[in-house]
Parts: structure tokens; C-alpha cells; sequence
């Protein structure tokens, strides 16, 4: 282990007090702990890659990213989804250069290998002449990553001694449903509408999770939209669905994955009705029934926002989302993804005023993520001084008011709280510090030993 490493090693705990509930704010700025989450985080955990309806037929690729790295994930032949590095074994060079599309085969443009959607190196130029027809392509096929389709969602991982997914996941997946699972409660059954909004940012990658892991605290923020009022029916708020009585609750769960919730107190169709347009409002009146009667009371909770560790976040209500927060070179900058989704078998009227509304709402050019980025941006900008730097952030909102409920996964607080943006860094911390899975899961065996 280098100096750096074991410096940053000995630090974590000091950095992320999880008895004060405070985190510093070197893990925001400093290049060397950015350097480590490349390695500890983004090369180890599952990562969130597209959407399967980006690629419904056998030759559709969509160029993702894993952390800094891009990645094709693609469907071959026989309809069996891939995820491989964009990075030719020959020199480096990308081997896909658009963001999506349709091809039988990927052909590097510098020298010109080819790779097939099962990722074989099936074509090398001159091989006979130059290479003697010794080079063995069987051992130079694309670097391929571990991959998992839940409910449409394409996650992927590098590290073969990492958790099944579903491990990984554990009860998150309770709360996950939300965002996945028809609006009437039948499971799966979403699709994306409308492309891929891109932006970059000069901030940590960290904020924008943390902020959809948990924080209910930041409506002060959004306060002109909330003014201005820009729901899909143009009413009051920013969200039709708002009018609803609820219980707030923020869930930590086990693996750094958090959720804010609400447990219904009234029988009002949480699926906003949408009065400017009778068909969607009349579609969402009836999947709100639907829903109801599938799943009983689990329709009760209602998900709001969450994130996946590391940097997958959703929003289930409106408009419903899946945002990536993906590191970009350096500490100090990073490229947020935003997906819309809507139910497949919706009603095109649906679609169409989801993908306005995420568009009018979300990204670079929507009313309320700009206010989030700006807060990410001067944050980063004025925590990286050597002053501002001795004095650690504060997450101590709803510290010592943890509970739990047997029908509701993880460790709860009622109301707005900071405990899941903890959680998220618990498991940063403890993935930082151990140099494999095994080695974290040992010491986890051995804290649990009474
Ligand atoms: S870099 Fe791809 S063929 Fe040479
Ligand atoms: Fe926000």
C-alpha cells in the first residue's frame, strides 16, 4: 500500500464520524481520496449502466459510462445483454465513438479489429500477413463486465468478489419497486422516453447522491419554482402530487442505499391526476385503483427519492427519474445523466407529457435542477480552502431518533433527516478502508460479534 493509501486509510474514521454525525470536507475536494475512489469505489461496487428498452433489438448498443470509464452495453444475438469497456485491446483506442445505435459488429477505428456484440475479437487486419495467424483472438476479446437486469435497469461491476446484485441491493429493493414497477403496482413494466440529458459540473460527485439519498431538507432551494408552479397541470408547486397526506420517512439501508418515503394517511391517488388532461388524468385515476387492489398495503408507502450506492439516484413520483452522478476527471468536476421513465403500456398522451415535464423540470435547462447544481458548484468552490477545510459538515438532523417497523426495511426516522446521507458515507468509509470484499466483510462479521 503507498503512503497516500495508508494515510487515507488511517483518516477515514476522522473524516466520517458516524458517532458525531459530522463528515470533512476533505472526501469533497482532495485529488488523492478522488484517485482511491476510482479504485475502492467505481472499480468494486454495482453500477447503474442504461435501461433495457434503450436496446430492445439484438445489435442496439448504448454507450455508458462506470465511473470515468465509458462502457458499451449492447445486445447480442441471442438477445443476452452485455457490458464491455469502450477500449480496444490493441491500443486503447474507443471502439464505439456515437452514444447509441444499431451494429453488427464493433470495428476500431485506428487499426481496425473488430469485436463482435459477444464482444470476440472476430477480425483482425493483415492477420494472416502481419501477425503469422498467431495471434490468439480467443484471449483479446473486449474486457467485460459483470452484468444484472433488474426490472429493466442494467447494472454492472467489475469486481468478480463483489455481492451478487441482489446481495448488493438487499432490502433496498422494497423500496426500488417504486420507480421500476407499473404505476399500478405490477412488477417491472418501465420504459425510457425521450433520450439522455448530459451536463457537466464543477462539483463532487458526492453531492448530487447525497442530496437524492436524503435530503428532504433543501426545499428553501426550489423556493421560486415553488412560486412559480410548474406541475403538469400548471397548479400549485412544483409536483401535482404534493396535495397528498403523508407521513415523511427516510429509510438507511444496509450497502450505503437510502430512501425518503411517505406512508399515505388518505385515499388520494398518489399517481397525480394531472386535471389539465382528461385521458392522463382518467389512466391515472384507474392505475391508482389498480395499484391499490395489487398490491395491498404496501401501497400504503410511497417512494419518493433514493440512491443506489454509489451514485445512482431516482425519483418515483414526478417527474420520474433515474439521474447517475458520475465522476469526471477530478474531484472538483462531474457529469450528471438524467432518464426519464413512464410506464410501457401508458398512454401516449402520458408519455408525451412526462417527457415535457421531466424536460421543463429536470437537467440543465429545467427550472429545479439548476438550483441544486448551483448550491453543488459554490459548496465545492468554497469548502476547498485551507480554512474551510478544518471544519467538518454537519449531518446531526435526526440524530438519535432511529427507529424501525417491521413492515418498512431499514433504519427509519420520521420527518426530515440526515441519518441516510450517514449511511452513504458509513459504507464509503468502509469500502475505502478495506482493500477487498472479503476483508470488509470480516470485520463486518467481527463488529457484529458481541
Ligand atoms: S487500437 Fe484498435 S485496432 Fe489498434
Ligand atoms: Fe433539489
Amino acid at each position: 500500500m503507498t503512503m497516500e493509501k495508508t494515510l487515507i486509510r488511517q483518516n477515514i474514521r476522522k473524516w466520517v464520524d458516524s458517532d458525531q454525525w459530522l463528515v470533512g470536507r476533505e472526501i469533497f475536494v482532495s485529488e488523492e481520496i478522488y484517485k482511491l475512489e476510482m479504485e475502492r469505489i467505481f472499480a468494486r461496487a454495482w453500477l447503474f449502466v442504461g435501461h433495457e428498452s434503450q436496446i430492445p433489438k439484438p445489435g442496439d448498443y448504448f454507450v455508458g459510462r462506470m465511473g470515468e470509464e465509458s462502457v458499451i452495453m449492447t445486445r447480442d444475438r441471442q438477445d443476452k445483454i452485455h457490458v464491455f469497456l469502450n477500449s480496444c485491446m490493441h491500443r486503447g483506442m474507443k471502439v464505439c465513438r456515437y452514444d447509441e445505435g444499431n451494429t453488427p459488429v464493433f470495428t476500431c477505428p485506428y487499426h481496425g479489429w473488430s469485436f463482435g456484440l459477444d464482444g470476440k475479437l472476430v477480425g483482425v487486419p493483415y492477420f494472416k500477413e502481419a501477425y503469422h495467424s498467431e495471434l490468439k483472438k480467443d484471449e483479446w476479446g473486449l474486457v467485460e463486465a459483470r452484468m444484472f437486469n433488474y426490472k429493466g435497469t442494467i447494472w454492472a461491476c467489475w469486481d468478480k468478489t463483489a455481492p451478487d446484485f441482489m446481495e448488493y441491493l438487499g432490502s433496498m429493493a422494497f423500496y426500488m419497486d417504486d420507480v421500476l414497477d407499473g404505476r399500478d403496482g405490477t412488477p417491472g413494466g418501465s420504459e425510457v422516453v425521450g433520450g439522455v440529458q448530459k451536463w457537466i459540473t464543477p462539483a463532487n460527485w458526492k453531492f448530487g447522491a447525497e442530496n437524492r439519498a436524503g435530503d428532504g431538507y433543501h426545499n428553501v432551494s426550489h423556493r421560486s419554482v415553488d412560486l412559480v408552479g410548474i406541475g403538469p397541470s400548471a397548479g400549485q408547486g412544483r409536483r401535482d402530487n404534493e396535495i397528498v397526506k403523508q407521513r415523511r420517512l427516510t429509510a438507511t439501508l444496509p450497502n450505503g442505499h437510502a430512501m425518503m418515503f411517505g406512508q399515505q394517511m388518505e385515499d388520494v391517488p398518489w399517481i397525480p391526476t394531472f386535471q389539465s388532461n382528461p385521458v392522463v388524468a382518467e389512466w391515472a385515476r384507474h392505475t391508482y385503483e389498480e395499484r391499490k387492489k395489487n398490491l395491498g398495503d404496501r401501497a400504503r408507502v410511497m417512494g419518493s427519492g433514493g440512491n443506489v450506492f454509489p451514485n445512482m439516484s431516482f425519483w418515483c413520483r414526478q417527474p420520474r427519474r433515474v439521474a447517475v452522478w458520475h465522476p469526471a476527471g477530478n474531484a472538483l468536476r462531474s457529469e450528471y445523466w438524467s432518464w426519464a421513465l413512464v410506464d410501457k403500456t401508458a398512454p401516449q398522451e402520458y408519455k408525451d407529457l412526462m417527457r415535457h415535464y421531466a424536460m421543463r423540470y429536470s437537467g440543465p435547462a429545467g427550472m429545479t435542477e439548476q438550483d441544486d447544481m448551483e448550491n453543488w458548484n459554490y459548496a465545492t468552490a468554497a469548502s476547498k480552502g485551507t480554512i474551510a477545510k478544518r471544519h467538518p459538515y454537519n449531518y446531526q438532523i435526526g440524530r438519535g431518533h432511529q427507529f424501525t417497523d417491521p413492515t418498512m426495511p431499514g433504519l427509519l426516522v420520521q420527518g426530515v433527516a440526515e441519518q441516510n446521507q450517514m449511511g452513504m458515507y458509513n459504507f464509503w468509509a468502509e469500502l475505502m478502508m478495506y482493500d477487498t470484499w472479503d476483508e470488509l466483510m470480516d470485520a463486518r462479521k467481527k463488529q457484529s460479534k458481541p
